[in-house]
């Protein structure tokens, strides 16, 4: 009998643009595996911070992502077992989470680490170049955007209800930072693969757009299993 190939859809776009929380429910709707591909750029910046590893030292950084310990229970991100969910979300460790991943040597250490994370019965997978490089052969493959404004809102709403200071200036100042930086990097930039569908969220609900990719994806299956050789 073959094999059916483990399912996978992609979830790629900017800061900020729902992403995390589109594919976090789509993944509980249909019993996938979740992974938080951004977490694993911002677990190494952390690790290597805390080393005091500079940003010019590739060497280093490669060396942090190779050998990252770390796991997810839930919605909660451990490094060496120590729980760190929140620390990674600090500004500063997203800044230099999206410096570091500039670095080849760096994307090339967490490839691997990315792939496995694809088991049965399925795995939503979200990111940056998550249709484009780590799972080209996606069953379905999304590309969410969203307005700079209703994005810098989005943060701002997420850390002010987390208790964390932010000002919607500074917000949409790094914001436009981050998004140059990862659309413009040479390796694995911030793009649309050629056969995602691509969702405008800006006047979206997290349901809607949740519900649009799980119809995207009942219509994906039913073309597979019509063509199983297809994909
Ligand atoms: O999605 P996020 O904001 O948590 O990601 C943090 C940084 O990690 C982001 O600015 C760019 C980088 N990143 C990446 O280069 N490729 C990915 N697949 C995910 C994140």
């Amino acid at each position: 009998m073959p094999l059916t190939p483990i399912p996978v859809i992609t979830i790629d776009g900017p800061t900020a643009s729902g992403k995390g929380t589109v594919a976090h429910l789509v993944a509980v709707r249909l019993g996938f595996h979740y992974l938080d591909s951004g977490a694993l750029y911002r677990l190494t910046a952390l690790s290597a911070m805390r080393k005091h590893v500079e940003p010019n030292d590739e060497h280093g950084l490669a060396k942090a992502a190779a050998g990252l310990n770390c796991h997810f229970k839930g919605e909660h991100v451990f490094l060496s077992n120590e729980d760190v969910t929140a620390a990674i979300r600090a500004e500063a460790v997203g800044k230099f989470a999206s410096c570091i991943a500039t670095l080849p040597t760096v994307r090339q250490a967490l490839y691997a680490l990315q792939l496995g994370f694809r088991s049965p019965p399925g795995l939503v997978a979200d990111g940056r170049d998550m249709g484009t490089v780590i799972f080209p052969r996606a069953t379905l493959k999304v590309f969410l955007t969203a307005t700079a404004e209703a994005r810098a809102e989005r943060r701002f709403k997420q850390l002010i209800g987390k208790g964390m200071s932010a000002t919607l200036h500074d917000l949409q100042k790094d914001l436009n930072e981050r998004d140059e930086r990862d659309a413009s990097r040479i390796i694995a930039p911030l793009r649309p693969a050629e056969d995602a569908h691509l969702l405008e969220t800006s006047n979206m609900t997290a349901e809607d757009a949740v519900a649009q990719v799980l119809a995207w994806y009942a219509a994906a299956r039913k073309r597979e299993d019509a063509h199983p050789a297809a994909k």
